[in-house]
């Protein structure tokens, strides 16, 4: 595996590269490293797809709203780099700051039809807004054939089909499952915060989500979501921050079935202090 820390070296090589291999695949699976079995899923994915498998590690900071969240991001980079050459990456892009944002580099705001501000976004302002940015920034160094993300994170798999469509990118959207834990929890670098016990016992969040899915013929969405909420606020020591029903193209709230694939169900528990998403498509 190539280790790639300049956006000029890596931007010259795939042109290289495009010139000696015609009609080159290039998957790119952009992450924020801490690698876990979710990411490396992105990763199989990627290699399985395209001639080329390039993955970045850099923990964007025009992301991030709390600088604490930020300082405290874990960065096991040599277990990266194993698990990385271990699944058959072809380049680990590990940029620095400057190289993803030159001196000249201006924050865009993008014009994401409002997605940015609701669900995820409503607490964290700016946050999508530098997903976007820095996801517009690897697009335009890599130029991707295909690009991998993972349903875990749904508000962003919204977003950047979004910046794709605006920006008019020839870059494939691929979105992967949600990989989980041998209990029903679904993989984040967060997981490591909650106690062993705590990790098992967090499994009620997939199953909340999954009888919420079987109850929704019967109750209607309302009422599913409903006793889905009632069902996690009963576990000690979790609470609810929200539980959404929305469309899965523009988050807004539906009350009503509208058909497979064209609902959302995306929520946040906090348990053990640690905020745990997940979702589920109806
Ligand atoms: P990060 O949190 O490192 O996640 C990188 C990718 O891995 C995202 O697309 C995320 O949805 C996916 N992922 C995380 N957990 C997963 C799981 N359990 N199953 C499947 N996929 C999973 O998301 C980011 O980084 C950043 O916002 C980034 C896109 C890199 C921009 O900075």
């Amino acid at each position: 595996m190539h280790i790639i820390k300049s956006a000029q070296k890596l931007s010259h090589y795939l042109s290289v590269l495009r010139i000696e291999i015609e009609n080159v695949t290039v998957g790119f699976t952009p992450t924020m490293g801490a690698l876990h079995v979710g990411h490396i899923s992105l990763i199989n994915a990627s290699v399985e797809n395209n001639d080329i498998t390039i993955c970045s590690i850099f923990v964007n900071p025009t992301q991030f709203g709390d600088q604490n969240d930020l300082d405290k991001y874990p960065k096991p980079i040599e277990k990266d780099i194993a698990l990385l050459i271990e699944n058959k990456c072809d380049i680990l892009f590990l940029p620095s700051y400057e190289d993803v944002y030159p001196k000249e580099y201006e924050q865009k705001e993008f014009d994401l039809a409002g997605l940015d501000f609701k669900i995820e976004g409503a607490s964290r302002p700016g946050h999508f807004q530098g997903v976007s940015n820095v996801i517009s920034r690897f697009f335009e160094i890599i130029e991707p054939t295909n690009a991998y993300f993972g349903q875990k994170d749904y508000q962003q798999t919204v977003v950047v089909k979004r910046l794709i469509k605006i920006l008019k990118l020839p870059v494939i959207l691929n979105v992967e499952p949600i990989k989980r834990e041998p209990h029903g929890l679904a993989m984040s670098s967060r997981n490591i915060r909650l106690s062993e016990k705590g990790r098992k016992n967090a499994a009620f969040i997939n199953e909340a989500l999954k009888q919420l899915k079987e109850d929704v013929p019967s109750l209607g969405i309302t009422a599913a979501v409903t006793k889905a909420k009632q069902f996690i606020s009963a576990q000690k020591g979790a609470r609810v921050d929200y539980l959404l029903a929305v469309d899965t193209t523009t988050l807004d709230s539906v009350d009503k079935y509208k058909g497979k694939g064209q609902t959302a169900v995306v929520t946040v528990v906090e348990y053990e202090g640690v905020r745990l998403l997940d979702n589920i498509i109806l």
